[in-house]
């Protein structure tokens, strides 16, 4: 493929108006090329997952442009938006919880279940990413009955059951302790070496951010500093 999969320019997004208008991101631009692995970080309020939303198309700039493999993604509708979502983008953010009484072989479905994949092939397919992600004989468990480490194993799968092009995720191993983050961040690096999977993942953690292979440090809604960009430039 020629140029970057994903294509950030100038990049801005105010939320509110007037008085209260609150300028969340100040001019981003980012290039990703497939195949990346890259951590995003910075301090609370910096953007990060305001920036997260609009690269998942959950969200649009306020000015500046988007492109997904040169598509230009503001320039879609709001249900072609959801077509590059679905057939695109895999997500694993705090918002996107599973469904609390609903098995993980129930919760990894339904995003086949969305597509229109058939009861038979939706099953075989939600074992066979289960089974990935290290959940064989668990599959009938609903999410209580499952350690913290073992949801988010769930969340991955569910992301990653329709063979995203891009997992997007947003603190994956915020609440998990750091052998279990550990073992989030082995999975995430196996899926993007072994499928290549490009992942985009914001932590908090220097420990989870040094298993990318490329840090960007967002600070008051800009790039401050991006260890990949010499590297593109070459
Ligand atoms: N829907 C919204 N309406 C108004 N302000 C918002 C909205 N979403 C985010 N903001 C503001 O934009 C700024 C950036 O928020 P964002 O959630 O992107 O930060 P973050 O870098 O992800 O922080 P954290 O590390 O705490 O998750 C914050 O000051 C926040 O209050
Ligand atoms: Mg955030």
């Amino acid at each position: 493929m020629n140029g970057p999969l994903i294509q950030l320019t100038g990049v801005t997004k105010t939320f509110g108006e007037g008085e209260a208008a609150f300028q969340a991101l100040r001019g981003i631009d980012l290039s990703v090329d497939e195949g990346e692995f890259l951590a995003i970080m910075g301090p609370s309020g910096s953007g990060k997952s305001t920036a997260m939303n609009i690269l998942g198309c959950l969200d649009v700039p306020t000015t500046g442009s988007y492109r997904f493999r040169g598509v230009a993604v503001d320039r879609l509708d709001r249900r072609q938006r959801a077509l590059l979502r679905r057939r695109h983008l895999g997500f694993v953010f705090q918002g996107y919880n599973l469904l609390p009484r609903t098995t993980a072989l129930e919760n990894v479905e339904l995003p086949l279940l969305y597509r229109g994949v058939a009861r038979a092939e939706r099953a075989a397919l939600a074992r066979a990413t289960l089974a990935q992600v290290g959940l064989t004989g668990w599959e009938h468990h609903t999410p209580a009955k499952l350690s913290g480490g073992q949801q988010q194993r769930v969340a991955i799968a569910r992301a990653i059951v329709t063979r995203p092009t891009v997992l997007l995720a947003d603190e994956p191993t915020g609440n998990l302790d750091s052998e279990k983050g550990q073992e989030i961040m082995a999975l995430l690096v196996a899926l993007n070496r072994d499928q290549g999977i490009t992942i985009l993942m914001v932590t908090h953690e220097p420990d989870m951010a040094a298993f990318a292979r490329r840090i960007v440090q967002f600070h008051d809604g800009r790039i401050r500093s991006d260890s990949g960009l010499t590297a593109s430039a070459a």
